[in-house]
């Protein structure tokens, strides 16, 4: 029999949006924010059936695991960065648009940042414009193209293809397949473009300039403003398009692009103690955990940012285990020995082992 937990679970488990193709990116668009679970009171929860723990506890896992995006400084900060960047977006369908570049390390937010804005983009542009264009196109407002290793220049023009879900994706030569990407670009009217996981095209290789200047090439025909979100693009030579020196000079994405930059935290100033503290705050505020007390993870913010380095996505990471844990072994909270049991990942335990 179903209980109340199973049918919690029944409406907000586990979404498997997938943002590259425009069914997956509209849904997670208006997808509305997951309903708060029952509450339970300490002995409700004593007197659970074997059934109603493992559903509850399976809710909480879900719960616990997706967090709102937090308003961060740095997500704040990147929102009005886009905001501006966004301005020439006014600009008539003949003139060039700008376009933005989220550069920084791994796992510190960039996707989220850009999906997030994008994700306030569409619905506005589709409650003000509504679902159809004039010429009875579906509006699609944003347009999320994720690459992966090895991108080609026919890759890239396949993947918006295939955002659109368009039958020639697979078929048609690269020329074709580009001028079919601006052809729906200009036909549902798309405003927003996201290029995620730009690092892997690799600007100083000939194929890499390829790729970069053929997105060059689709700024100036898609009537549309880029957002490119990639790991050290800057160092990969994304600005300077691959050219040294004083070639480099030339490069005209250093003139169009705008960087918004994605700090870590940090704790060696009194304001980032404070930023920190806060964002820990907002978490535990989250968190269900029938012993959670106020101050739970506040209290412990030096080490957990010992084993984070600051980092949103190990942080995140790290909650997640320290969540299944104190749930499993029935404490409950986040404490020390908590912490000290779950292993977070790869990257933040190689940075806390070395000198
Ligand atoms: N503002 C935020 N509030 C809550 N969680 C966040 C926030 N920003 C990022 N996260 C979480 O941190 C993790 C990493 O975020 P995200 O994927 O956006 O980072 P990224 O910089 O794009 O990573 P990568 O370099 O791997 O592409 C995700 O689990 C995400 O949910
Ligand atoms: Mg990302």
């Amino acid at each position: 029999m179903t209980n109340r937990f199973g049918h919690w679970l029944a409406s907000n488990n586990i979404r498997n949006f997938n943002l590259a193709t425009k069914g997956g990116w509209h849904a997670f668009a208006e997808s509305a924010p997951r309903q708060p679970l029952p509450p339970v009171s300490a002995s409700e929860f004593r007197a659970f059936t074997e059934e109603e723990l493992e559903d509850y506890n399976d809710s909480r896992a879900v719960w616990n695991a997706n967090p709102p995006a937090m308003k961060t400084a740095q997500l704040v900060r990147g929102f009005s960065i886009l905001d501006q960047v966004m301005a020439s977006s006014y600009r008539d369908g003949d003139r060039l648009r700008g376009s933005a570049v989220i550069d920084a390390a791994p796992a510190l937010g960039k996707t989220t940042i850009a999906t997030r804005y994008a994700r306030d983009f569409h619905r506005r542009a589709l409650r003000r414009s509504g679902l159809k264009t004039e010429e009875g196109h579906q509006r699609i407002p944003v347009a999320f193209v994720p690459l992966d290793s090895g991108v080609t220049l026919k890759g890239l023009n396949q993947k918006i293809l295939s955002f659109y879900g368009h039958p020639g994706a697979h078929r048609a030569t690269t020329s074709r397949l580009a001028s079919l990407a601006v052809d729906c670009v200009r036909s549902c009217q798309t405003k927003l473009i996201i290029i995620d996981d730009l690092h892997f095209v690799d600007f100083k290789h000939r194929r890499g300039q390829e790729v970069s200047n053929h997105l060059k090439g689709l700024a100036n025909e898609m009537p549309a403003t880029f957002i490119y979100v990639g790991v050290q693009l800057k160092a990969k030579k994304f600005f300077d398009e691959g050219l040294y020196g004083e070639d480099a000079s030339f490069a005209q994405t250093s003139r169009r692009a705008t960087r918004v930059p994605v700090d870590p935290f940090t704790v060696s100033t009194g304001p980032g103690m404070r930023a920190w503290c806060d964002l820990l705050a907002r978490f535990e505020d989250h968190l269900l955990l029938l012993n959670k007390e106020r101050g739970m993870l506040v209290e412990q913010a030096k080490e957990i940012f010992r084993r984070t380095q600051g980092n949103i996505g190990s942080l995140t990471n790290l909650l997640d285990r320290a969540c299944q844990f104190a749930i499993r072994s029935g404490r409950e909270t986040i404490d020390a020995e908590i912490l000290n049991a779950v292993t977070v990942d790869n990257a933040a335990e190689t940075s806390i082992f070395s000198p």
